[in-house]
């Protein structure tokens, strides 16, 4: 694969993204990476992202030394350009005044390989407060641009290459080609990846790690922990596959019941464990946002590990981890940065004795649902919106209760239901009810009510990272808020959820 060193840029995952769409199958880790597990990954070629940072700051951001000893193809994107510039002896300045926006790239070099196919002078995208001032030994300008006079360099006898601009922005023209560009004519690589062979890929490594041993697989209904399931019933013969569905009473109206009938048409085996009670009792009282995930996370880790213990020498657990908790909870800064505690990343306490299965580690929410697709899951469990592991209790500000728990479910139902009726379900990226802890008077028929809010929310994104409020119809709003209202014993008040992601975030907890 190509790796990509992450060094903070709001871009790095594009990087990813582009290639695979070409077709090159690519990783994305911290930039802090060691050499060894870096060596272990055994890339075609690295790239190093763009940061924040300025490379002559003190706590400047720096890979590991020993990527420079590799012997691989380099390609820097604007901070890692100047990475490269200052390692080989250039020098880095700030810029006089910050390039931000189109540039016209214009290319000095033709016959470069970099280049193949690219149109000789196209617009990119840049941004950027510092630049090379001088060029180390060995390198020189293939590319420039009006303020930019080093705007794409290069040391070829070396395979290195460097971009001020960012290639992985929509905006920059030729950006794909030249990504390609570079993991095809510079690292050797074949574009030949696509999600089925990313599908074998994994199933041969989950048969490889696991060996003889069983799994443990936890199953949440949502589609990430349903493909996982599906891959490792696809890897594994059924004794080694243990799928365990904890019903923790924070799901929505019929889902454990859609849960089980789903696995049953899969042929997958599923334990059921019924820990409602036990859940409850934790939540008592909680009202704190983290303390909620952290109670539920922990609970749910004693919960499994309680059914483990039932099963002889289980040494594996499988988890539906994507890219984006993955990269939420341990940001470039490391763990203090974290944005939100999800459940199902961070580690294992030290008691649990299990090695992590992760399949879906590298890649988006919408790269899963292909990759669903080809594993021959039903159309419609694919097209199933995100649910977050900790469920409804993170949509009830306040403390999570039965009433609490009947109004959200209720509320939420009437909701999807509506969706799917006006054909805007799988229009939108995910849509879901929240009871906010805020009562207020209302008057139905000649009596006052003094009752509970209901949120609708309701977003459009493509990985969740970003996302928009949706644009849906007023008369479906309308439609929505008239039924949970008449049909909700209460609530008689419903309201739209109008902001964005950012600042917000999509859960309201
Ligand atoms: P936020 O609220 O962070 O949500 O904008 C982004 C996406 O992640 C989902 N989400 C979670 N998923 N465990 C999960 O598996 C969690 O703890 C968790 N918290 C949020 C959320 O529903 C949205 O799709």
């Amino acid at each position: 694969p190509i790796l990509v060193l992450d060094f903070g840029s709001q871009y790095t995952q594009l990087i990813a993204r582009k290639l695979r769409e070409s077709g090159v199958y690519t990783e994305v880790v911290p930039y802090r990476e060691k050499i060894e597990d870096i060596k272990a990954r055994k890339p075609q070629g690295i790239i190093l992202s763009g940061g924040p940072a300025s490379v002559y700051a003190e706590d400047a951001y720096h890979p590991d030394e020993g990527i420079w000893d590799l012997g691989l193809p380099i390609l820097g994107i604007c901070y890692g350009m100047q990475l490269i510039t200052q390692h080989f002896g250039g020098s880095v300045i700030a810029a006089d005044h910050h390039e931000y926006g189109k540039a016209k790239l214009h290319i000095e070099k033709e016959d470069s390989p970099i280049f193949k196919d690219v149109a000789q002078d196209s617009i990119v995208w840049m941004s950027h407060g510092d630049r090379a001032e001088r060029l180390p030994e060995g390198f020189e300008v293939v590319g420039t641009s009006e303020n930019s006079p080093y705007a794409a360099i290069a040391n070829e006898d070396a395979h290195i290459y460097a971009f001020q601009f960012h290639p992985e922005v929509h905006h920059t023209v030729e950006g794909t080609k030249l990504l390609k560009n570079f993991a095809k004519h510079i690292c050797g690589c074949e574009s030949t990846w696509n999600m089925g062979s990313f599908a074998k890929e994994k199933i041969a490594q989950i048969r490889e790690q696991v060996g003889d041993k069983k799994v443990l697989c936890g199953v949440s209904g949502g589609v990430d922990s349903s493909v996982v399931a599906a891959m490792l019933h696809e890897a594994l013969p059924k004794e080694q596959l243990i799928c365990v569905f904890v019903d923790q009473g924070l799901l929505r109206k019929d889902e454990a019941e859609q849960v089980q009938a789903m696995f049953k048409l899969l042929d997958i085996p599923l334990i059921t464990i019924d820990a409602k009670k036990e859940f409850m009792e934790v939540l008592a009282g909680v009202t704190d946002p983290e303390t909620k995930r952290k109670a539920i996370g922990e609970k749910f880790i004693e919960v499994f590990d309680a059914e483990a213990k039932k099963h002889t020498d289980v040494s594996f657990l499988a988890q539906g981890t994507l890219y984006t908790d993955v990269i939420e909870s341990v940001s470039v800064k490391g763990p203090s940065k974290t944005i939100k505690s999800h459940h199902n990343v961070g580690g294992l306490p030290d008691w649990m004795t299990f090695e992590l299965v992760e399949p879906l580690r590298e890649i988006f929410k919408d790269e899963v649902r292909k990759l669903g697709l080809e594993l021959g899951l039903p159309k419609d469990m694919i097209g199933r919106h995100p649910f977050p592991g900790p469920g409804l209790a993170i949509r009830i500000m306040g403390d999570v209760n039965e009433e609490a728990l009947r109004l959200l479910r209720e509320s939420d139902a009437i909701m999807q239901e509506e969706l799917k009726a006006t054909g805007y379900y799988d229009k939108v990226w995910q849509a879901f009810t929240v009871l906010l802890n805020v009562q207020s008077v209302g008057v139905m028929g000649d009596n006052r009510t003094y009752d509970n809010t209901v949120c609708i929310r309701m977003v459009e994104s493509v990985d969740g990272m970003t996302a928009t409020f949706a644009h849906v119809p007023h008369d479906v709003l309308e439609g929505m808020s008239r039924r949970i209202i008449n049909e909700i014993d209460g609530i008689n008040r419903v309201v739209y959820d109008i902001s964005s992601k950012p600042p917000a975030t999509i859960e309201w907890e």
